[in-house]
Protein backbone atom coordinates (compact mmCIF):
# COMPACT_ATOMS: atom_id res chain seq x y z
CA UNK A 1 0.00 0.00 0.00
CA UNK A 2 1.14 3.87 -0.68
CA UNK A 3 2.67 6.06 1.96
CA UNK A 4 -0.32 8.17 2.91
CA UNK A 5 1.16 11.95 4.06
CA UNK A 6 -0.68 14.75 5.21
CA UNK A 7 0.03 18.51 4.67
CA UNK A 8 -1.43 20.17 7.73
CA UNK A 9 0.13 23.60 6.82
CA UNK A 10 0.27 26.18 4.11
CA UNK A 11 2.85 24.58 2.24
CA UNK A 12 3.78 24.96 -1.48
CA UNK A 13 1.37 23.00 -3.70
CA UNK A 14 4.95 22.21 -5.25
CA UNK A 15 5.49 19.63 -2.19
CA UNK A 16 1.96 17.83 -2.93
CA UNK A 17 2.90 17.70 -6.72
CA UNK A 18 6.28 16.00 -5.68
CA UNK A 19 4.15 13.52 -3.28
CA UNK A 20 2.21 12.43 -5.83
CA UNK A 21 4.90 12.16 -8.42
CA UNK A 22 6.44 10.09 -6.11
CA UNK A 23 3.68 7.97 -5.74
CA UNK A 24 2.56 8.57 -2.28
CA UNK A 25 -0.66 9.71 -0.97
CA UNK A 26 -1.05 12.92 0.18
CA UNK A 27 -3.81 15.04 1.77
CA UNK A 28 -3.36 19.05 2.19
CA UNK A 29 -5.32 20.43 4.85
CA UNK A 30 -3.57 23.57 5.20
CA UNK A 31 -5.58 24.78 8.18
CA UNK A 32 -5.95 21.65 9.79
CA UNK A 33 -2.50 22.41 12.16
CA UNK A 34 -4.31 24.82 13.69
CA UNK A 35 -6.98 22.86 14.56
CA UNK A 36 -5.35 20.70 17.94
CA UNK A 37 -8.24 18.41 18.26
CA UNK A 38 -9.38 17.41 14.58
CA UNK A 39 -5.23 17.01 14.19
CA UNK A 40 -5.05 14.63 16.94
CA UNK A 41 -8.48 12.63 15.16
CA UNK A 42 -6.84 12.26 11.86
CA UNK A 43 -3.38 12.19 12.36
CA UNK A 44 -3.71 7.77 12.96
CA UNK A 45 -4.37 7.28 9.34
CA UNK A 46 -0.72 9.03 8.16
CA UNK A 47 2.52 7.74 7.74
CA UNK A 48 4.34 11.18 7.32
CA UNK A 49 2.93 15.13 8.01
CA UNK A 50 4.60 17.96 6.44
CA UNK A 51 4.14 21.44 8.47
CA UNK A 52 5.48 24.46 8.47
CA UNK A 53 5.49 26.52 11.97
CA UNK A 54 1.56 26.98 12.91
CA UNK A 55 1.07 22.80 13.67
CA UNK A 56 2.52 22.29 16.75
CA UNK A 57 3.37 18.65 17.47
CA UNK A 58 2.32 17.69 21.22
CA UNK A 59 2.31 14.96 22.92
CA UNK A 60 -0.96 14.26 22.45
CA UNK A 61 -0.67 14.68 19.08
CA UNK A 62 1.96 11.59 18.86
CA UNK A 63 -0.14 9.47 20.99
CA UNK A 64 -2.50 8.87 18.13
CA UNK A 65 0.00 9.04 15.51
CA UNK A 66 -0.48 4.80 15.34
CA UNK A 67 1.33 4.66 11.88
CA UNK A 68 3.39 7.99 11.73
CA UNK A 69 7.33 7.35 10.60
CA UNK A 70 8.25 10.76 9.79
CA UNK A 71 7.13 14.86 10.39
CA UNK A 72 8.88 16.93 7.64
CA UNK A 73 9.26 20.74 8.77
CA UNK A 74 9.33 22.98 5.91
CA UNK A 75 12.29 25.36 7.18
CA UNK A 76 14.52 25.49 9.74
CA UNK A 77 13.26 25.47 13.55
CA UNK A 78 11.17 22.43 14.55
CA UNK A 79 10.64 24.46 17.93
CA UNK A 80 6.92 23.65 17.66
CA UNK A 81 7.87 19.87 17.61
CA UNK A 82 8.14 17.79 20.63
CA UNK A 83 11.15 15.58 19.73
CA UNK A 84 11.38 13.85 22.71
CA UNK A 85 7.55 12.61 22.14
CA UNK A 86 8.53 11.81 19.23
CA UNK A 87 11.65 10.12 19.31
CA UNK A 88 9.88 7.95 22.46
CA UNK A 89 7.57 6.89 19.52
CA UNK A 90 9.70 5.88 17.05
CA UNK A 91 9.38 9.36 14.83
CA UNK A 92 11.68 10.53 12.79
CA UNK A 93 11.86 14.79 12.39
CA UNK A 94 13.80 16.24 9.81
CA UNK A 95 13.84 19.84 8.52
CA UNK A 96 15.29 21.66 5.81
CA UNK A 97 18.13 23.80 7.27
CA UNK A 98 19.37 25.35 3.36
CA UNK A 99 16.71 26.39 2.12
CA UNK A 100 15.28 29.65 3.31
CA UNK A 101 18.75 30.75 5.10
CA UNK A 102 19.43 33.77 2.15
CA UNK A 103 15.61 34.64 2.83
CA UNK A 104 16.17 34.96 6.48
CA UNK A 105 19.43 36.54 6.27
CA UNK A 106 18.39 39.41 3.81
CA UNK A 107 15.05 39.71 5.93
CA UNK A 108 17.47 40.46 8.91
CA UNK A 109 19.47 42.83 6.27
CA UNK A 110 16.08 44.43 5.43
CA UNK A 111 15.24 44.98 9.23
CA UNK A 112 19.21 46.65 10.13
CA UNK A 113 18.12 49.16 7.00
CA UNK A 114 14.70 50.08 8.31
CA UNK A 115 15.31 50.54 11.67
CA UNK A 116 18.52 52.61 10.67
CA UNK A 117 16.62 55.02 8.58
CA UNK A 118 13.20 54.61 10.43
CA UNK A 119 11.30 53.63 6.96
CA UNK A 120 8.09 52.46 8.17
CA UNK A 121 6.98 55.57 10.37
CA UNK A 122 8.73 57.84 7.54
CA UNK A 123 6.30 55.71 5.33
CA UNK A 124 3.39 55.80 7.67
CA UNK A 125 4.38 59.61 7.98
CA UNK A 126 4.39 60.32 4.25
CA UNK A 127 1.08 58.58 3.47
CA UNK A 128 -0.77 60.48 6.60
CA UNK A 129 0.60 63.52 4.34
CA UNK A 130 2.82 64.78 7.07
CA UNK A 131 6.29 65.40 4.94
CA UNK A 132 8.22 65.42 7.96
CA UNK A 133 11.70 65.55 6.71
CA UNK A 134 12.74 66.68 9.31
CA UNK A 135 11.71 64.29 12.21
CA UNK A 136 13.92 61.06 10.49
CA UNK A 137 17.54 61.21 10.71
CA UNK A 138 18.56 57.87 10.39
CA UNK A 139 22.42 56.68 10.66
CA UNK A 140 24.77 55.35 7.86
CA UNK A 141 25.83 51.25 8.25
CA UNK A 142 28.95 52.02 6.61
CA UNK A 143 32.00 51.86 9.19
CA UNK A 144 29.39 50.61 12.08
CA UNK A 145 30.10 47.83 13.76
CA UNK A 146 27.61 44.51 13.60
CA UNK A 147 27.57 42.11 16.41
CA UNK A 148 26.56 38.75 15.06
CA UNK A 149 25.39 36.42 17.84
CA UNK A 150 25.21 32.81 15.93
CA UNK A 151 27.43 32.83 12.41
CA UNK A 152 25.96 29.48 11.09
CA UNK A 153 24.63 29.32 8.08
CA UNK A 154 22.28 32.44 8.25
CA UNK A 155 24.45 34.43 10.44
CA UNK A 156 27.12 33.36 7.75
CA UNK A 157 25.78 34.86 5.17
CA UNK A 158 23.86 38.34 7.24
CA UNK A 159 27.94 38.05 7.60
CA UNK A 160 28.90 38.12 4.21
CA UNK A 161 26.29 40.78 3.30
CA UNK A 162 27.10 43.25 6.32
CA UNK A 163 30.61 42.78 4.56
CA UNK A 164 29.08 44.38 1.52
CA UNK A 165 28.07 46.88 3.00
CA UNK A 166 31.18 48.02 4.09
CA UNK A 167 30.91 47.25 8.01
CA UNK A 168 32.79 45.96 10.85
CA UNK A 169 31.97 42.55 11.67
CA UNK A 170 32.01 40.68 14.93
CA UNK A 171 30.90 37.44 15.69
CA UNK A 172 30.07 35.60 18.98
CA UNK A 173 29.65 31.76 17.86
CA UNK A 174 31.15 28.90 20.36
CA UNK A 175 31.83 26.57 16.96
CA UNK A 176 32.75 29.44 15.10
CA UNK A 177 36.78 28.50 14.51
CA UNK A 178 39.55 31.63 14.43
CA UNK A 179 40.31 30.49 11.18
CA UNK A 180 37.10 30.19 9.26
CA UNK A 181 36.29 33.79 11.00
CA UNK A 182 39.36 34.71 9.10
CA UNK A 183 38.27 33.52 5.70
CA UNK A 184 34.80 35.77 6.55
CA UNK A 185 37.10 38.72 7.25
CA UNK A 186 35.18 38.80 10.61
CA UNK A 187 36.33 39.23 14.23
CA UNK A 188 35.18 36.16 16.74
CA UNK A 189 34.50 37.57 20.08
CA UNK A 190 33.29 37.03 23.10
CA UNK A 191 29.62 37.65 24.01
CA UNK A 192 30.48 40.70 26.64
CA UNK A 193 32.99 41.92 23.51
CA UNK A 194 30.58 42.37 21.71
CA UNK A 195 27.57 44.06 23.80
CA UNK A 196 29.70 46.31 24.42
CA UNK A 197 31.65 47.30 20.70
CA UNK A 198 28.34 46.82 18.72
CA UNK A 199 26.64 49.48 17.09
CA UNK A 200 23.65 46.93 15.64
CA UNK A 201 23.28 43.76 16.81
CA UNK A 202 21.72 40.65 15.08
CA UNK A 203 20.82 37.24 16.79
CA UNK A 204 20.61 33.88 14.47
CA UNK A 205 20.89 31.06 16.97
CA UNK A 206 17.97 28.73 17.72
CA UNK A 207 15.97 28.81 20.51
CA UNK A 208 17.51 25.92 23.19
CA UNK A 209 17.86 25.72 26.96
CA UNK A 210 21.34 27.82 26.28
CA UNK A 211 20.22 30.74 24.60
CA UNK A 212 16.42 31.07 25.51
CA UNK A 213 17.22 34.95 27.51
CA UNK A 214 20.98 35.46 26.24
CA UNK A 215 20.29 39.24 25.90
CA UNK A 216 18.54 39.17 29.95
CA UNK A 217 18.16 42.58 31.12
CA UNK A 218 22.14 42.15 32.56
CA UNK A 219 22.79 41.53 28.72
CA UNK A 220 21.06 44.14 27.53
CA UNK A 221 22.57 46.64 30.09
CA UNK A 222 25.83 46.00 29.09
CA UNK A 223 25.58 47.12 25.59
CA UNK A 224 26.49 50.30 24.17
CA UNK A 225 24.74 53.20 24.70
CA UNK A 226 22.70 53.73 20.98
CA UNK A 227 22.49 50.36 19.81
CA UNK A 228 20.14 49.36 17.35
CA UNK A 229 18.51 45.33 18.50
CA UNK A 230 17.80 42.92 15.52
CA UNK A 231 16.27 39.89 15.93
CA UNK A 232 15.17 37.43 12.81
CA UNK A 233 15.69 34.12 14.99
CA UNK A 234 13.46 32.97 17.83
CA UNK A 235 11.23 34.77 19.88
CA UNK A 236 12.05 34.58 23.11
CA UNK A 237 16.58 34.95 23.00
CA UNK A 238 16.04 38.67 23.79
CA UNK A 239 14.24 40.39 27.32
CA UNK A 240 11.41 41.77 25.66
CA UNK A 241 10.25 43.87 28.78
CA UNK A 242 14.06 44.91 29.91
CA UNK A 243 14.11 45.84 25.92
CA UNK A 244 11.19 48.07 26.12
CA UNK A 245 12.69 50.12 28.84
CA UNK A 246 15.97 50.20 27.79
CA UNK A 247 14.35 51.88 24.92
CA UNK A 248 12.07 54.08 26.84
CA UNK A 249 15.66 55.42 28.89
CA UNK A 250 16.90 55.96 25.37
CA UNK A 251 19.88 53.37 25.91
CA UNK A 252 19.05 51.00 23.05
CA UNK A 253 18.35 53.76 20.09
CA UNK A 254 16.35 50.95 18.14
CA UNK A 255 14.89 47.19 17.21
CA UNK A 256 13.74 45.37 14.86
CA UNK A 257 12.10 42.47 15.84
CA UNK A 258 10.50 39.57 13.21
CA UNK A 259 10.14 36.99 15.94
CA UNK A 260 8.41 37.59 19.58
CA UNK A 261 8.17 35.04 22.91
CA UNK A 262 4.44 34.66 22.32
CA UNK A 263 3.51 34.02 18.53
CA UNK A 264 1.20 34.90 16.96
CA UNK A 265 1.95 38.08 19.33
CA UNK A 266 -1.25 40.52 19.42
CA UNK A 267 0.42 42.01 22.44
CA UNK A 268 3.72 42.76 23.19
CA UNK A 269 5.88 45.07 25.61
CA UNK A 270 7.78 46.33 22.24
CA UNK A 271 4.35 47.03 20.05
CA UNK A 272 3.73 50.92 20.40
CA UNK A 273 7.27 52.36 20.95
CA UNK A 274 8.82 54.37 18.52
CA UNK A 275 11.90 53.06 16.41
CA UNK A 276 10.85 49.65 17.09
CA UNK A 277 10.00 48.00 13.52
CA UNK A 278 7.93 44.98 13.84
CA UNK A 279 6.83 41.93 11.12
CA UNK A 280 5.06 38.81 11.66
CA UNK A 281 7.70 35.93 11.43
CA UNK A 282 8.02 37.00 8.01
CA UNK A 283 11.70 35.66 7.87
CA UNK A 284 11.22 32.48 5.15
CA UNK A 285 8.77 34.34 3.38
CA UNK A 286 9.70 34.83 0.15
CA UNK A 287 8.11 32.87 -3.23
CA UNK A 288 11.61 31.72 -3.17
CA UNK A 289 11.94 30.04 0.21
CA UNK A 290 8.89 28.65 0.43
CA UNK A 291 8.97 26.73 -2.98
CA UNK A 292 12.44 25.63 -1.42
CA UNK A 293 11.41 23.86 1.29
CA UNK A 294 8.41 22.83 -0.03
CA UNK A 295 10.83 20.73 -2.17
CA UNK A 296 12.90 19.59 -0.15
CA UNK A 297 11.00 18.18 2.80
CA UNK A 298 8.75 16.70 -0.05
CA UNK A 299 12.05 15.05 -1.61
CA UNK A 300 13.76 13.94 2.19
CA UNK A 301 9.99 12.60 2.94
CA UNK A 302 9.61 10.87 0.56
CA UNK A 303 13.09 9.27 -0.07
CA UNK A 304 12.44 8.05 3.58
CA UNK A 305 9.38 6.90 3.69
CA UNK A 306 9.88 5.23 0.00
CA UNK A 307 13.83 3.91 0.81
CA UNK A 308 13.91 4.59 4.76
CA UNK A 309 16.96 6.72 3.86
C1 LIG B 1 12.10 28.60 10.13
O1 LIG B 1 12.35 28.10 11.22
O2 LIG B 1 12.30 28.00 9.06
C2 LIG B 1 11.58 29.99 10.05
O3 LIG B 1 11.45 30.58 11.28
C3 LIG B 1 10.37 30.10 9.21
C4 LIG B 1 9.08 29.67 9.77
O4 LIG B 1 8.95 29.26 10.91
O5 LIG B 1 8.10 29.72 9.02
Amino acid sequence: MAPKVLVSDKLSETAVQIFRDRGIEVDFMPDLGKDKDRLAQVIGEYDGLAIRSATKVTPKILENAHKLKVIGRAGIGTDNIDKDAASKKGVIVMNTPFGNMITTAEHAIAMMFAVARQIPEASASTHAGKWEKSRFMGVELTGKTLGVIGAGNIGGIVCGRARGLKMKVIAYDPFLSEEKAQKMQIEKVELDDLLKRSDFITLHVPATEQTRGMLNRTALEKTKPGVRIINCARGGLVDEEALADLLKSGHVAGAAFDVFAVEPATENPLFGLPNVVCTPHLGAATTEAQENVALQVAEQMSNYLLTGA
